[in-house]
């Protein structure tokens, strides 16, 4: 296996594979960025400024928390307002600056993801995620040029575009990696895109310490940071192969398909690939082309969109943005002496479990690592939620609070944070792919803008037992796998939607059984 596993994984794959997630370092990035532990002030002046004109907002934060974790891009909308119209911005208008910016990315999560499928079969997979740098740069310019510009709509616009690109990523990557992996690495090769955004989610809560550039004067280039990774891209993007896949079955190059396969897999006999790429071919000759109303329409595609859309559901859903969106004010909360050293911990420790899911979703398989991901968070919740309503009680219970949270991570990290990003392009043939991996993506967007709006509101209703609603929530996605998930570790595309084919034309979803998709095979 493992001889295997270093055989297939050639340097021009691993090169075009490591190219293509920087797309996902940045839709990482963009996530943690405006949530970086110190984008919170402790300058004297901002915060007295702010505290007289009772000012101080802290999302889960009781009103005798200390002033020193004010948000300073906060700060700076306060002195834009104040400079146009020669008086402090109201408290509900600066939240709902605030909320609008921070939301206003999942906004273009959503209309990017959906959209990606007017790319990819137009102007290939991998010219797809060249041109969609150009929204980083615009994004990275209106961001990091907003502080000058004194203009917090410029800022507003730039969290839009690069929530647009990163939709576009998160559909344009899992499907070019999934069409240039072997069928033995797809999974591990999948997870990559994953630790692409938590090495994203990393990079961002480090640079936004206060001694780097979470401060008040630096913000600005934290946020104009996106174009580094984008003009990385773009350098090597055009060193990168167009995706064979593409190439044979939607282009009918047959020989550039070859030359690129001989590359990509380091032989010259690539007979396999070449056979099953052409028995794709031949199925997609016989479909039309697929359209997003078609997936829900035609037996064959509802059982696997189904299984998309919750996959990508039980990721959102589990609650995991809860923590990467609002992690310091949940730890202070929690009464954890330094709440920013404990959000970098987590973020560690999600990088950390993406690795290990890397090494073993090969051997182990999509499904049972989801299954014991989402059981394992939603025992985490349990205890989240155990610690956070005893912490009046029993001091010491903001330790178990951190150790509960980090392992609600390392859980998400081991299935539902990177097999729903990939699975996706396994469950379905060449055809309908672009608009399955549209709706997923929107799907998963969606929940994540959800649950970014919402958990503030639920959290100042439930209180403490705020978790244990996706406790709920994570024990029913565990049951739907369980019944309903196929294991699609090791087989060709084909083979997998042929079993869909079969499936559905003998049975009715309701019926169908992971047993009988795996015997079917
Ligand atoms: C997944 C999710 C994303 C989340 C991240 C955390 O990629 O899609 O929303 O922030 O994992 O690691």
């Amino acid at each position: 296996m493992c001889l295997l596993f270093y055989y297939q994984l050639t340097l021009p794959l691993l090169f075009a594979v490591g190219t293509a997630v920087i797309g996902s370092l940045q839709f990482g990035y963009n996530t943690g960025v405006i949530n970086a532990p110190q984008i919170v002030s402790t300058h004297r002046h901002d915060l007295l400024l702010l505290k007289m004109n009772n000012l101080i907002r802290l999302p889960f934060i009781d009103a005798d928390v200390p002033v020193s974790h004010l948000q300073i891009i906060e700060g700076f909308y306060n002195e834009t307002w104040t400079s146009r119209y020669s008086e402090h911005i109201s408290r509900t208008t600066l939240t709902t600056l605030w909320s609008t910016s921070v939301a206003i990315f999942s906004v273009g999560g959503i209309v990017g993801s959906f959209s990606m499928g007017l790319f990819v079969n137009r102007f290939g997979r991998r010219n797809s995620m060249l041109m969609a740098n150009v929204l980083a740069f615009v994004a990275a310019a209106f961001m990091g040029l907003s502080k000058v510009a004194a203009s917090w709509e410029m800022l507003i616009a730039g969290r839009f575009i690069v929530g647009l690109y990163s939709g576009l990523s998160t559909g344009f990557v899992p499907m070019y990696v999934g069409e240039i992996a072997p069928t033995s690495l797809r999974g591990a090769l999948g997870t990559l895109h994953q630790l692409g955004v938590v090495l994203g989610i990393l990079i961002a809560q480090i640079f936004g310490l206060e001694g780097l550039l979470g401060n008040a004067s630096l913000w600005p280039l934290l946020l104009g940071f996106t174009c580094v990774p984008a003009l990385v891209q773009c350098v090597l993007l055009p060193f990168c192969p167009e995706s064979p896949r593409f190439l044979l079955i939607n282009q009918n190059q047959e020989s550039k398909a070859r030359s690129v396969l001989e590359k990509l897999r380091g032989t010259e006999d690539v007979r396999d690939d070449m056979q099953e790429m052409q028995e794709e071919s031949r199925q997609m000759a016989r479909e039309p082309s697929v359209t997003i109303p078609e997936l829900f329409t035609t037996p064959a595609y509802r059982q696997p969109i189904f299984i998309a859309i919750m996959l990508q559901l039980s990721q959102q859903l589990s609650g995991i943005n809860a923590v990467f969106y609002y992690s310091t004010g949940i730890f202070l909360r929690a009464g954890v002496p330094h709440p920013v050293y404990a959000t970098i911990g987590a973020g560690v420790v999600n990088t950390a479990f993406t690795v290990v899911s890397l090494f073993i979703v090969e051997r182990v398989g999509r499904r049972s690592l989801h299954l014991v991901g989402l059981m394992g968070m939603a025992v985490s919740a349990v205890l989240i939620t155990i610690a956070m309503a005893l912490l009046d009680q029993l001091s010491w219970m903001s330790y178990v609070s951190i150790a509960a949270i980090f392992c609600f991570v390392a859980f998400f990290e081991i299935g539902p944070g990177p097999i729903p990003w990939f699975i996706v392009a396994e469950l379905f043939s060449q055809g309908p792919r672009p608009a399955a991996m549209a709706v997923a993506g929107f799907s998963n967007w969606s929940a994540n803008f959800l649950v970014g709006m919402g958990f503030q509101y639920v959290e100042q209703l439930c209180g403490p037992y705020v978790f244990i609603i996706f406790t709920v929530l994570l024990l029913g996605f565990f049951v739907f796998t369980y019944l309903k998930v196929p294991e699609t570790k090791g087989r060709t595309f084909d083979e997998i939607a042929s079993s869909f084919r079969h499936s559905a034309s003998g049975e009715s979803f309701g019926k169908y059984t992971t047993e009988e998709f795996n015997s079917d095979i």
